[in-house]
């Protein structure tokens, strides 16, 4: 599959007032492939934001280079091609969610009456109900002018698009329909570059991720890989395991505990020792009732990488 974006060294220094320098972006090497939601995950400030802009021409580099759907970045016949839904969406309160398509579609020269039926695809893909179309968006809720960014986004029925956070402070009806549409544009072939904090809807829509931190690249992959546990449980029952079978269980796996109605739990990564577990929870004629792997969620892969690299 061909990449969507390939970045090789991208860097931002800022400097600042008192001349001293913010590395925003430190040599940031990634690929994204054609058709995939690729997830841009790092605490605040780790230069999401920066390297989204970049990668848009909105900043410029310190150093290194980017490709975009095989066109050096910045190249103009790439921009068509492109969309971006900024972190904060600011729009003009006086017009309508309509206008407002309307004037992107204009930018993008789209004639009529295609840029009517392309307004009008757009509000209908972000579920906003009609009647608001044509009222101002002074009177929009946040999920309605969320709808209205992504519905811009989709106006020049881009092949990549860059969401930097479409799915944050959103009630939770709106949070799940936005992800949804945010889903759905795979579907048409779309590649999306999505920057979140919501890690529990990349989980459920990315194929894979990059964490960055201070700027740099800290660890890519798919989730699949990413959350693969390395750990196993094993749920066991019977009248005999808790008294002295208890404390042997414990030798062999240190994660060993008494639940009620005489269940014990034990968790290992070491799959040298579930097999001496067995034997010991057999011995004292106690049943298996599952052995399975645990997954990690995304949650816990963040945060364990990220505390890695703080050293915490
Ligand atoms: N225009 C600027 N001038 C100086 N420093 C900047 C500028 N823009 C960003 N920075 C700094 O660059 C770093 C990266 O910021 P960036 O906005 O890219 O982070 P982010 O990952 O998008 O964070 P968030 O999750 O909070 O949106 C931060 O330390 C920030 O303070
Ligand atoms: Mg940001």
């Amino acid at each position: 599959m061909a990449a969507a974006i390939s970045i090789q060294g991208l860097t931002k220094k800022y400097v600042g007032l008192q001349r001293d320098e913010v590395v925003a972006v430190n040599n940031l090497n990634l690929d994204v492939q054609e058709g995939e939601i690729f997830g841009f995950l790092g605490r605040n400030g780790a230069g999401k934001t920066t390297t989204i802009k970049m990668l848009l021409g909105l900043v410029f580099p310190t150093a290194g280079d980017a490709t975009l759907l095989g066109k050096p970045m910045g190249d103009s016949s790439v921009k068509q091609e492109l969309a971006y839904l900024p972190e904060e969406t600011y729009f003009y309160d006086s017009m309508s969610g309509w206008d407002i398509l309307d004037f992107y579609g204009r930018l993008f020269k789209i004639p009529e009456p295609e840029r009517s039926r392309r307004v009008k695809i757009c509000l209908e893909k972000v579920r906003l109900q009609p009647e608001a179309w044509k009222r101002n968006i002074r009177g929009y809720s946040k999920g309605m002018r969320q709808r209205v960014g992504i519905a811009q986004a989709l106006i020049n029925d881009p092949k990549l698009l860059f969401l930097d956070e479409p799915t944050s402070g959103l009630d939770p009806i709106a949070h799940s329909e936005l992800r949804e549409i945010v889903a759905s544009l795979k579907d048409e072939g779309k590649t999306v570059f999505l920057s979140s904090h919501q890690l529990a809807d990349v989980e459920l829509i990315c194929s894979r991720v990059a964490i960055i931190h201070r700027g740099k690249l800290l660890t890519t992959g798919t989730i699949k890989d990413l959350t693969a546990g390395g750990r196993i449980e094993i749920v066991a029952e019977g009248t005999q395991l808790v008294n002295g079978t208890l404390a042997k269980l414990q030798a062999i796996i240190p994660d060993t505990h008494e639940e009620a109605n005489h269940i014990v739990r034990l968790i290992t990564e070491d799959n040298n020792r579930i097999s001496a577990a067995i034997d010991a929870i057999r011995a004292a004629s106690g049943n298996i009732i599952s052995i399975v792997p645990i997954k990690k969620s995304l949650e816990d892969v963040f945060v364990e990488t990220v505390r890695k690299e703080e050293g915490l």
